[in-house]
This record gives structure tokens, C-alpha cells and sequence, in this order.
């Protein structure tokens, strides 16, 4: 039975996309793990800006850059307590998941990694958590080890235990896996990586929109995330760092906003956040992104992450009644955690992930299908991708009763 508390109705009816017909069909969108949609206070709020408050930030003494550049930084005190940081200076705005990791990378992993040093990530990684630190690693002379998992894509902790040295300097894992629905056991990685003296990054962005984050709880070093999978606008995240680390790490582009004083043979840098700052930021959509957040915060994350599991449970049990009904394995799932978000990525037998998404995509529902930017992890399942269902809040039991029966024909016309 799915959680009756949340109107689901009326939270559908905040996002404007969700009400339209693929393909001659209801729109059915469970691709939320690549992108979630946007409701219409984020969409409104972007408008809004460019309608009345239009104007360059942390500059001008005109009233609308004071308007835009009070409504900046109200974002930057929203994500603050968010997730918990102990001051709104330790949020810096970034393009994304992808430039926070890169971030760091250049600047604490080129100033603190050095040849024979260890960098630790996971097996089921992002790309965008394996190439930066490949990058790093390369120049200095660093190695890049890889925290091994088993077949239901869970992190093996005794294998990252063997891991851990004096040599470890970092530690970067996906705290939800964006291909498995994994949730990590950070809090227990974090402890174990500070023993031996590195530091940890958390890579929050699967988990944002799931899970509650406290990084003062958590003690990690690092943690970004991005906003579009937060209901947010796209091209903005956020890197949270501990104000020592970031006062002590070189910045990462030279521009403006970032200086305090710049004179043809020196510059000096301005403090935290700015410092990490280059540029005219995209300004209208950190301004939005207030608004994706205060949408999760009206429901709860508890809620969502009920409801959300609810529907995880439910499109399980709907593969397998396929398999039961065929009297065989059909449906093979991969990421069956124990502990997990409402990811769900599987193969059809004998049917390519390609053909099945375009057949769904046929039907009105969005998928994705392919590597999810995870290939070591589909080498691990030996596999070349998945199709993979994500769910958010606004989904619901009925799109699954039809995804279900889609996939039903799909198998059902492949075996005649
Ligand atoms: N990282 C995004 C995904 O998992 C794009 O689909």
C-alpha cells in the first residue's frame, strides 16, 4: 500500500511538464536519477529574476543588484541549513557535482597528493568520481585504488579496509549509486578513512533528494551535489568543504569576484566562498534553486524517502510477477541492496536495454537506458548497460501498474 500521507495529486500538479503526451500517451517519467523535473515556484522563480531582478551580484550598489544579490545569498543560507554546515561561507557555488569534484581535485589533490600517495574511490563510481581523480593522480604520480563491491552492489567494507594505509590521502565515494540505488555506508567509511589521516569527499548526488545530509554529523571533508536532480535548476551545485580546508586550499580559477587586490605582479585572493568564485555565476538559477528546496523541505525527506520506497517495492514486485507469469527469469535486476533508494536498473533477457527504452519511449515513458556514465561497474556485472527506473515523489502506484504492463507486452511479443 503506498503512503496515503502525501497528496500526491496535488504534488503533481506543482510540475507543469509532468501533464503532457509523449508520443499520442500520458507522459510517464521515471528518468529522475538522470534529471528530476522542476515544479513551478523554480520555474516561476527563474522568470521572476529576469523580469524584475536582473542584475550582476556582489558588484553594483543599485538597488537591483542588491535585490539579486540578496536573493544569491539567500540560496547559499538555504543549502547551509540544508545540510547542516556550520557556516554559509563553506558552501560554494559550483556548475555542479561534476565541477565540485573537479575542484577539488585541482586544488586539494594538487596541493596535497605526491608521487606514492593514495587516492581511494569505489567500484560503482560516476565518471565524474573516477576521471577527475585519474587526472590528479596521473600528474603527481599518485594511485588511484578501487573499494571492490559483490553482486548486489554493495561496497565491501573488509575490502576497503585493506585498502587503507598511511598512504591514503583521499577518499571519494558515492554516498547513492546513480546506477544500483546503493546506499553507502559513508558514516562508517568517513571514521575508517580518517583513522589513517585522509580525508573524504561525498559524492551526494543521488542522495540529496532521498536522504537527509548533516555534513557536521557526517564529519566529512567534502560533499557536493547538483541541483537539478534536487527539482532544481540544471548548471548550478554546490561543494561544501570545512572552512580549513577551503581557507587552506589554492583556488581553483582566477577571474573576478575571487581576488582581493590584483596588481600586474601579484594578486591576492578574496576568502571563502568567493575565492572559489571566478565569474559571474549563474546567477538566476542559484536564485531558483532556493525554491527546489524549499519544496523538498515542505514534504520532508522522510516522506519522500517513504513514499519513494513504497514505489521502489512496488515496480519490484511487478517484475516479478513477469517472471512469475513466463515461468522464468525475464527480468534480471542489478543494485539489489538491502539498504537502497528508489533506483531500480535491470536487463530484459535477449532484448538489447536500447530497443526496450525506445519501445517505452513509444508507449510515452522515459527511461534511461545505457552505461549511466558507470562503465567500470557494468564491467564488473559484464554487462554493456541497463535500463534503469528511478522514481520521484510525484511518480505514482498507477504509471508503475502501466510501465509493468508495457514491459509485460515487451517480453510477451519477444517470446511468440
Ligand atoms: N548522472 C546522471 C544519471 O545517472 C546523468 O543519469
Amino acid at each position: 500500500m503506498v503512503n496515503s500521507k502525501l497528496d500526491i495529486e496535488s504534488i503533481r500538479k506543482l510540475f507543469p511538464v509532468l501533464h503532457q503526451h509523449v508520443n499520442g500517451k500520458p507522459l510517464i517519467y521515471f528518468d529522475n536519477a538522470a534529471t528530476t523535473q522542476k515544479p513551478l515556484s523554480v520555474i516561476q522563480a527563474i522568470n521572476n529574476f529576469y523580469e524584475k531582478d536582473n542584475s550582476n551580484i556582489h558588484r553594483g550598489i543599485h538597488t537591483l543588484a542588491e535585490r539579486a544579490t540578496l536573493a544569491f545569498e539567500a540560496t547559499r543560507k538555504t543549502v547551509q541549513q540544508f545540510i547542516n554546515s556550520n557556516e554559509s561561507e563553506e558552501i560554494i557555488f559550483t556548475k555542479g557535482t561534476t565541477d565540485g569534484i573537479n575542484l577539488v581535485a585541482q586544488t586539494f589533490g594538487k596541493a596535497n597528493l605526491k608521487a606514492g600517495d593514495e587516492v581511494i574511490i569505489s567500484s560503482m563510481e560516476h565518471h565524474s568520481n573516477i576521471v577527475p581523480w585519474q587526472m590528479i593522480c596521473e600528474e603527481k604520480g599518485a594511485i588511484l585504488k578501487v573499494i571492490p563491491i559483490n553482486d548486489a552492489g554493495e561496497l565491501l567494507i573488509d575490502g576497503f579496509e585493506k585498502l587503507l594505509s598511511a598512504k591514503t590521502k583521499i577518499v571519494s565515494v558515492v554516498y547513492v549509486s546513480n546506477a544500483l540505488g546503493t546506499i553507502n555506508p559513508i558514516n562508517d567509511i568517513i571514521l575508517k578513512a580518517h583513522a589513517v589521516g585522509a580525508k573524504v569527499l561525498i559524492d551526494a548526488a543521488q542522495a540529496v533528494s532521498h536522504l537527509d545530509i548533516d555534513v557536521q554529523q557526517l564529519n566529512c571533508d567534502f560533499l557536493v551535489f547538483s541541483a537539478h536532480k534536487l527539482y532544481g535548476p540544471t548548471g548550478v551545485g554546490i561543494l561544501y568543504g570545512k572552512r580549513e580546508l577551503l581557507d587552506a586550499m589554492p583556488p581553483y580559477q582566477g577571474g573576478g569576484e575571487m581576488i582581493k587586490e590584483v596588481t600586474f605582479e601579484s594578486t591576492t585572493y578574496n576568502d571563502i566562498p568567493y575565492k572559489f568564485e571566478a565569474g559571474t555565476p549563474n546567477i538566476a538559477d542559484v536564485v531558483a534553486f532556493k525554491y527546489a528546496i524549499d519544496f523538498v523541505n515542505e514534504i520532508g525527506k522522510t516522506e519522500i524517502r517513504h513514499y519513494e520506497n513504497e514505489l521502489l517495492k512496488y515496480c519490484v514486485e511487478g517484475f516479478n510477477s513477469i517472471d512469475k507469469s513466463s515461468n522464468h527469469q525475464i527480468i534480471k535486476l542489478y543494485g539489489t541492496a538491502k539498504e537502497k533508494v528508489s533506483v531500480q536498473s535491470f536487463t530484459i533477457n535477449g532484448m538489447h536495454h536500447f530497443d526496450a527504452g525506445m519501445m517505452l519511449d513509444a508507449k510515452g515513458i522515459a527511461v534511461r537506458t545505457g552505461h549511466h556514465c558507470t562503465q567500470p561497474l557494468m564491467k564488473y556485472f559484464g554487462i554493456e548497460g541497463t535500463i534503469r527506473a528511478s522514481f520521484a515523489v510525484y511518480n505514482t502506484k498507477n504509471e508503475i501498474d502501466v510501465f509493468i504492463e508495457a514491459i509485460d507486452k515487451l517480453v510477451n511479443s519477444k517470446l511468440r
